[in-house]
């Protein structure tokens, strides 16, 4: 038995992940003890829960949520109205996605025979067990990891020549606010970061250390003697400003896999980078690699909202592909403050690699609020 999520809004479209939805249904039917029974959640429209809330419940207005009892198999219909939802969510500063989370806990909870409208101190149990279920979502780690890239602070210390600031000593504090890792770019012309940063890092970094480079003789060899945690294989032009496009590992094939199987020799798992694209995800399973970071450049630097749903789609279709192969997948380059949450709650997205916008940000916010503030939008969908 399982969840399942249908949905019944008419021609319009929720902006929901239902695979993401249907995954925490499940996720909360085990922590009800639950899961050998039938759960189905229905997405409405404000017109149907009005019809069904006046018909079962002798209220005639739309509401946010209503929970039926099942019996046998079935432990029950929790029925919520995306509309209430959208709106409560636009209240509250949060997502849909989110908000339709809290609603989901919270029918699933009546299902479990608690009752808010019973008392105060039945509102308070409730309340709590709501808590102990919104606590075991968070601890599953559906949300993903906030990897934060210091190379500009190194930008900044390179355009002087000076020794401050250190990305070392940013490192630390994007740590201590709560990032789940670290990533450098060791470029081949050393513009930002040093080896002398990567060595350092390797000693200090207490959650984990990516090392993108490009897949050079010169790189594997550095990376096979400071041994990051993952390396991160990028396309690299001396011009460029930042890493362009994607790696063409499917044009490439042979040079990528040789990189790929001398990292993993040397213990080091290995993610290509690589633009949103069927062809080049089946060859990052072809070359050996365990991990793909899908290029977000072309999603984030959408000009207009049509072609921003077109690269969303399109990630959101690789990034399922990639999963469904057996591929870890992050994602990463020109993310920002408006344009993460999105992104955040695709379900297979377990890591997002973050530089640029969070360093300037943290110029008029200091380091640990920009990380924080990055890290609430990737596991909530808000800042508080
Ligand atoms: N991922 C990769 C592979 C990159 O090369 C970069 C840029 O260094 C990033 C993520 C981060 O991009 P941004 O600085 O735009 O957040």
């Amino acid at each position: 038995m399982a969840a399942e999520i249908l949905l019944d809004t008419g021609d319009s479209r929720p902006p929901v992940n239902l695979a993401r939805l249907e995954r925490v249904a499940n996720l909360l039917l085990s922590a009800a003890g639950a899961r050998e029974r039938e759960l189905n959640v229905l997405l409405v429209d404000d017109e149907r829960i009005q019809e069904i809330n006046s018909k079962w419940l002798e209220r005639d207005r739309p509401t946010n949520v209503i929970s039926f009892q099942g019996e046998g198999e079935v432990l029950g219909d929790i029925v919520v109205s995306v509309e209430t939802a959208g709106r409560e969510a636009a209240a509250a500063g949060t997502t849909m996605q989110c908000r339709l989370e809290r609603l989901l806990i919270h029918g699933l909870v009546h299902l479990m025979g608690f009752d808010h409208e019973a008392g105060e101190e039945e509102a308070r149990k409730m309340a709590a067990e709501e808590r102990r279920f919104a606590q075991i979502l968070s601890k599953e780690k559906i949300m993903a990891d906030l990897c934060i890239n210091v190379d500009h602070i190194a930008t900044i210390r390179e355009a002087r020549g000076t020794v401050e600031p250190d990305p070392v000593w940013g490192a630390a504090i994007a740590e201590l606010a709560g990032a789940d890792g670290i990533v450098v770019h060791l470029r081949e012309d050393r513009r930002h970061i040093q080896e002398r940063d990567v060595r350092l890092l390797r000693q200090t970094v207490r959650t984990r250390l990516t090392l993108e480079m490009a897949a050079t003789d010169e790189m594997i060899a550095i990376a096979c003697d400071i041994k990051p945690d993952i390396v991160t294989l990028v396309p690299e032009r001396r011009e460029e400003l930042t890493t362009e496009g994607g790696l063409d590992v499917a044009g490439l094939k042979e040079h990528i896999r040789d990189a790929v199987s001398r990292l993993n020799a040397g213990g080091i798992p290995v993610s290509l980078f690589i633009d949103p694209e069927e062809k080049q995800v089946r060859a990052s399973l072809d070359v050996g690699a365990q991990c793909v970071e899908l290029h977000t450049g072309r999603y984030a630097e959408a000009e207009s909202p049509e072609a921003q749903e077109r690269e969303f789609e399109n990630l959101a279709a690789c990034a399922r592909l990639a999963y469904e192969l057996g591929l870890r997948v992050h994602a990463g380059h020109g993310l920002t403050y408006n344009n993460v949450a999105r992104l955040a709650a695709l379900p297979e997205i377990e890591e997002f690699s973050i530089g640029h916008s969070v360093i300037a940000r943290s110029v008029f916010v200091g380091l640990e609020k920009a990380v924080r503030d990055m890290n609430a939008l990737i596991k909530q969908g808000f800042v508080d």
